[in-house]
């Protein structure tokens, strides 16, 4: 077997198709840099609060850092975790209302910690079918069987739940291509009626939807890598949920903790989203979305194209104007939906908008606002 060529004819196929992916580096600080040797205004990052950049927080780092280092050195049941972590969770709890909260190493992880931990066999996971692919993956390896319920449709979970043996619920909060969101109350008071656990991901809802109580299980799964503009991710619950996570769930056992400075970064960030100026950064960016698409309820907004290779060249056009928006493409989104996604930030200027709103309808030749 040779893996070169066998690994050239899939890519091969991948450039027939256009999804050929490659990384390209942003020289940047914040939504404004450099890219190619092109100045461009970043419409492709998930730094809703621009908080990335916010000098609390770039400080918290550098405390951090010179405190602990770099690396955290093992996993913290190997005692890797400083008490920045254990601060941070106790922070994060409190802000989801929850018991306890545990860090995984990325909200990627967290969804795959979580969904293994609790789909053991015997249990049924029912998925939405636009979750982001770290739920999708999480039913992969989980142990549980998995049903597939058609995108926000309540009925169709309603059917499934009656007949499923102790089932998780599980969903994005936002949905992360089409910034949509998960019909949340019902959500809770299907799982409160059928005992079933549920499971929301909360990675994009910087803007809400809030989670309504109710009697049943819950986990918020959450990241600390997008709003709160750091890295690492976070599942919080009660008390013994988290300690159960704590016992089995893999991908928070067998790797490093996150970096002290992450941790730190995050957690200052915690604190300016919940204070009286984390509000006004959410007024701001709601007034932003509300220029590109009046009433949409999050900073995620597709411009769907249909052809691959249709959104490819939007992008790229863009690009030479100035601006970057992403094309994302199957397997990302459905055969046929390839789209430009916009994703804003209150760190954007209204300029900046404007301006890429006449850019998108110049490229796209439609209007954008919905
Ligand atoms: C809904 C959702 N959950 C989880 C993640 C993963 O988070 P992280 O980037 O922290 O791994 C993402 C995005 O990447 C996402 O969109």
């Amino acid at each position: 077997v040779n893996w070169a060529d066998r690994a050239g004819e899939r890519i091969g196929r991948l450039t027939e198709e256009d999804q050929a992916r490659r990384v390209r580096a942003f020289d940047s600080k914040g939504v404004r840099g450099t890219l190619g040797g092109r100045e461009i205004v970043s419409f492709a990052s998930n730094d809703y609060l621009g908080l990335s950049q916010h000098p609390r927080v770039v400080a918290a780092a550098h405390e951090a850092l010179d405190r602990w280092g770099t690396g955290a050195g093992s996993a913290r049941l190997i005692v890797g975790g400083r008490a920045i972590h254990d601060e941070l969770e106790t922070d994060l709890a409190r802000w989801k209302e929850e018991e306890g909260a545990l860090l995984f190493p990325s909200g990627y992880s967290a969804g795959l910690g979580t969904l293994t931990a609790f789909g053991t066999k015997g249990t049924t996971i029912l998925s939405d079918e636009l979750n982001h692919a770290s739920l999708v993956d999480g039913c992969r390896l989980s142990r549980a069987d998995v049903l597939v319920y058609p995108h926000r449709e309540m009925d169709a979970l309603e059917g499934l739940l009656s007949r499923s043996e102790s089932p998780i619920v599980v969903s994005d909060l936002v949905f992360s291509m089409d910034g949509d969101i998960a019909p949340v109350a019902d959500l809770v008071s299907l799982c409160s009626d059928h005992d079933a656990l549920l499971v929301l991901d909360e990675a994009h809802a910087v803007l809400g939807p809030s989670v309504p109580s109710g009697s049943g299980d819950r986990i918020r799964l959450g990241t600390l890598s997008k709003f709160l503009g750091s890295a690492g991710g976070f599942a919080a619950a009660s008390r013994s949920l988290v300690d159960l996570m704590v016992n089995v769930a893999r991908p928070f056992i067998f790797t490093t903790a996150g970096s002290p400075a992450d941790a730190a970064a995050a957690l200052a960030a915690l604190r300016i989203v919940r204070s009286d100026e984390g509000e006004a950064l959410r007024t701001r960016l709601r007034a932003l979305i509300d220029r590109l698409r009046p009433g949409h309820p999050s900073p995620i907004i597709p411009i769907v194209l249909g052809a691959s290779r249709d959104a490819m060249a939007a992008s790229e056009r863009l690009l030479e104007l100035g601006f970057l928006v992403p094309a994302i493409r199957p397997p990302s989104v459905a055969e046929g939906s390839a789209r430009l996604r916009v994703t804003l930030s209150a760190a954007h200027q209204e300029e900046e908008v404007e301006e890429l709103a006449l850019a998108l309808e110049k490229v796209t030749g439609t209007t954008i606002d919905g």
